[in-house]
């Protein structure tokens, strides 16, 4: 689950090697892709370039509140599309869901770093893939072509894993 029943991610799975391990990857993009509840609340945030989906605009739109981002709706306009209008058409791009989010990209990810913390439960929450619980997200990942990469331990006291599917190779 990335988020509760309420659609809020608790305290209980926020971990600050997690966060660390997040904050690198996404100074290595350069631009961020997520829907309209979620925000990596970051100190270097506001620097980035960002697509937010919603379907409140047909299309893209710009966010008056950044100029850095702008509001996405998949219906009225490609992916390709939505970055040749941010300035960015040939860029590394970063996902950071939620759950819709990370779904739709399911084939185009490089890499996907899935981080599990054992000891959580939140019964009813927002899961990381539409899929899961049906399927694992290992099972999820593996349908959609990625294979089990390296393996990190970033909390060995809370039992904080993330391992890094990969890609080995991309359909024509
Ligand atoms: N633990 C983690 O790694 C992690 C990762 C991501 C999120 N989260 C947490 O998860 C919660 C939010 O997740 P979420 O899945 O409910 O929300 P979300 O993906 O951030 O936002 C959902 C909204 O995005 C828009 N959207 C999603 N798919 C769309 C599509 N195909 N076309 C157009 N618009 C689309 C819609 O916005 P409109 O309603 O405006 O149309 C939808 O209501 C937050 O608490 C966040 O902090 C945690």
């Amino acid at each position: 689950m990335v988020a509760n029943a309420a659609g809020i991610m608790p305290d209980s799975l926020k971990f600050e090697a997690d966060q660390h391990f997040f904050e690198r990857r996404l100074d290595g993009v350069d631009v961020v892709v997520h829907g309209r509840h979620s925000h990596e609340r970051q100190p270097r945030s506001y620097l980035r370039r960002r697509l937010i989906l919603t379907r409140q605009v047909p299309a893209i739109a710009a966010d008056s509140s950044n100029e850095k981002a702008l509001f996405w709706n998949p219906a009225g306009a490609s992916f390709e599309q939505a970055l040749a209008v941010l300035g960015t058409p040939d860029s590394s791009v970063g996902v950071i869901g939620g759950t819709d989010v990370f779904g739709m990209f399911l084939d185009l990810y490089d890499v996907f770093h899935l981080s599990r913390a054992p000891d959580v439960r939140l019964p009813g929450g927002r899961p990381v893939f539409p899929e899961v619980p049906t399927r694992t997200p290992e099972e999820v990942l593996a349908s959609h072509g990625l294979d089990r990469g390296q393996r990190q331990v970033l909390d060995p006291a809370k039992g904080l894993v993330i391992v890094s599917w990969q890609r080995s190779s991309k359909p024509d």
